[in-house]
């Protein structure tokens, strides 16, 4: 596992960017993982940017998505992949047809998990995953007690997640409490993991990822397991660290 601190917030996003612009220039067809949250979204802006300059392509590129709220369409204004096209997707030259979400309306879930496991497969694996991390340790949304080797499913979400995620849910929205997500060993399989943490309240988070035991109580600390994890976080992200 390696720990890169920097300053700010502003820092650790556009460090994370460079990680893909990298693999975008040494592979145009690279399979990126990425997270929705609003950790991610700074980096989403520099690779956007770095797009418009000229400096990579998501022409040949295929995406695949950490997870998606079980219960919402598409268009649904809280649903991961809406959020995708309005942070990313719309703004870059990807193709579309290229980008994956777990569908959040399929008819038969656990159908639709297996598809999707099917589908990283035949895209020959993900080369590089972006990760935010809940207070919790979660990691897409593998809550504590998720199985390490778990693979995509359907998981029910804790209450602190829910809570954490209301924000962005109007008072009288219906708020899912089901989610598709990546399992733990799905995520292990990439072959280059970027975990991006900011700011205090994800301090104890980070502690426990980096310094707590392996453990499913807190799922990130998994990546202890990865042979090329990268955890990039602010100052106040790694301020419990020893
Ligand atoms: C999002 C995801 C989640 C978030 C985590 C942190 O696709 O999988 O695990 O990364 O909840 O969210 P933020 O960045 O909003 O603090």
């Amino acid at each position: 596992m390696q720990i890169v601190i920097l300053k700010n917030a502003a820092e650790v996003a556009a460090y994370g960017a460079d990680i893909f612009e990298k693999q975008l220039n040494r592979k145009a067809e690279s399979v990126l993982g990425l997270a929705t949250g609003s950790t991610p979204v700074a980096l989403y802006q520099n690779l956007i940017e770095k797009n418009k300059q000229g400096g990579i392509s998501f022409k040949d590129a295929v995406t695949f998505n950490l997870d998606e709220y079980l219960g919402l369409e598409g268009t649904h204004p809280q649903s991961y992949r809406y959020f995708m096209n309005e942070q990313l997707f719309n703004h870059i030259d990807i193709n579309k047809d290229h980008t994956h979400v777990p569908p959040g309306n399929a008819k038969n879930p656990v159908e639709a998990c297996q598809e999707y496991e099917a589908q990283i497969a035949a895209a020959g694996g993900v080369d590089v995953q972006l990760l935010g991390i809940g207070r919790n340790g979660h990691i897409g949304f593998n809550e504590p007690s998720s199985g390490l080797t778990s693979r995509t499913r359907v998981k029910t979400l804790t209450k602190e997640t829910i809570d954490d995620n209301a924000r962005f849910f109007g008072p009288d929205e219906y708020q899912p409490h089901l989610s598709i997500t990546m399992g733990i060993g799905t995520i292990l399989d990439a072959k280059k993991v970027v975990l991006l943490a900011t700011g205090e309240n994800k301090a104890e988070a980070v502690k426990a990822t980096v310094e707590g035991p392996l453990t499913a109580s807190c799922p990130a600390s998994a990546l202890q397991l990865h042979r090329d994890a990268v955890i990039v976080i602010d100052e106040a992200a790694a301020s419990k660290l020893e």
